[in-house]
């Protein structure tokens, strides 16, 4: 696999080779001494434009736990603060003798250009409102830890759809993986092609959550309100896309009394960062349900995995790293 772009890169051989390569690598997390060799000798840039925590800090660990040199590039304080465009950033990245650039661009579909203009392995951080298929992965990590399977099983994704790049993700490799998926919204914040996505829809949440509409539910991902997206910017107001913060939690939060419309068995996910108190309540981001600090953990072994199968250029993707590599 040259790049990683898009979630539907993947076919399920691939994708559950990476899932099945994170699993080993998720070993050495709890080991004394966090290093492997497959990365020796190779540099990874990381070229974020956009803020970041966990995505940016765990591509950054998992490259250095593989072994690679790792420098990270941010639009502040680098040259993009003086204008200098995408192209030009990451053409001055490959001249050094980058190996891989691991890309967060602010336009949707940047990362597809930027793979045109380049000849080293460009991975996907999340570009605009497009996709973000590590996320994506991570969380089919967590669901296949949890869920055991993804046949059947039923995925219920909660929120600000039309910014969220990875609900698009997730939804992609979900329906690759044999999962069912249902998007709740409300109307202004269901992007407008949606029906072309392999999944259901639906505006009603206590609905969806209690099995009445759309089947019994496995596991829910609830999405954070992306306000920064919006027209009336920062300010918290979501101005045009719901009347106020109050009303966006009633209708779809995931409050307590929401958490107990779930059956028993199924966990609680949120990408991070929450917004508590607007589309998730403490006591769901908290709880014994939730899988949030999971899913961070499992970011670290998927992105390690798909380091390993990117830039290692393993040349099989749909097998796993060999199990002596990760002893
Ligand atoms: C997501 C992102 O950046 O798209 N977060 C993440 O990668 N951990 C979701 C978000 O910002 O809401």
């Amino acid at each position: 696999m040259k790049h990683l772009l898009s979630a539907a890169d993947l076919d399920r051989d691939e994708a559950m080779a990476i899932l099945d390569t994170a699993a080993r690598m998720h070993a050495i997390q709890t080991r004394e001494v966090k290093k492997l060799p497959p990365l020796r000798g190779r540099t990874i840039v990381n070229l974020f434009f956009e803020d970041s925590t966990r995505t940016r800090s765990s591509f950054e660990i998992a490259g250095k736990w593989l072994s690679a040199d790792v420098i990270n590039v941010s639009a502040k304080g680098s040259s993009v603060s003086k204008g200098e465009s995408l192209r030009d950033t990451a053409l001055t990245g490959e001249a050094m003798g980058v190996d891989a650039l691991v890309v967060r661009p602010h336009a949707s579909g940047a990362v597809n250009r930027l793979a045109e203009w380049v000849d080293c392995h460009v991975v996907n951080a999340g570009d605009g409102t497009h996709e973000h298929p590590t996320q994506a992965l991570l969380a089919a990590y967590t669901l296949r830890e949890r869920l055991g399977t993804f046949a059947d099983r039923h995925v219920v994704i909660v929120g600000d759809i039309t910014h969220s790049r990875v609900a698009r993700s997730n939804v992609l490799l979900l329906a690759t993986l044999g999962a069912r998926v249902t998007l709740v919204a409300p109307p202004t914040l269901m992007p407008s092609g949606v029906a072309s996505w392999p999944c259901t829809t639906s505006w009603d949440l206590d609905e969806t959550l209690s099995g009445k509409s759309h089947g019994d539910v496995d596991a829910v991902m609830m999405l954070r309100v992306q306000r920064e997206r919006m027209s009336g910017g920062a300010d918290g107001s979501g101005v045009g896309y719901f009347p106020s913060a109050r009303e966006y939690a009633i209708g779809y939060g995931l409050s307590p009394a929401r958490l107990a419309l779930l059956p028993e068995h199924a966990p609680v996910l949120h990408p991070g960062p929450m917004n508590r108190g607007l589309e998730i309540s403490s006591m769901a981001a908290d709880g014994d349900r939730s899988l949030v600090l999971d899913q961070v953990r499992a970011g670290v072994a998927v992105r390690m995995a798909v380091l390993y199968h990117v830039v290692a250029g393993a040349d099989d993707i749909a097998e796993p790293i060999p199990a002596e590599v990760t002893a």
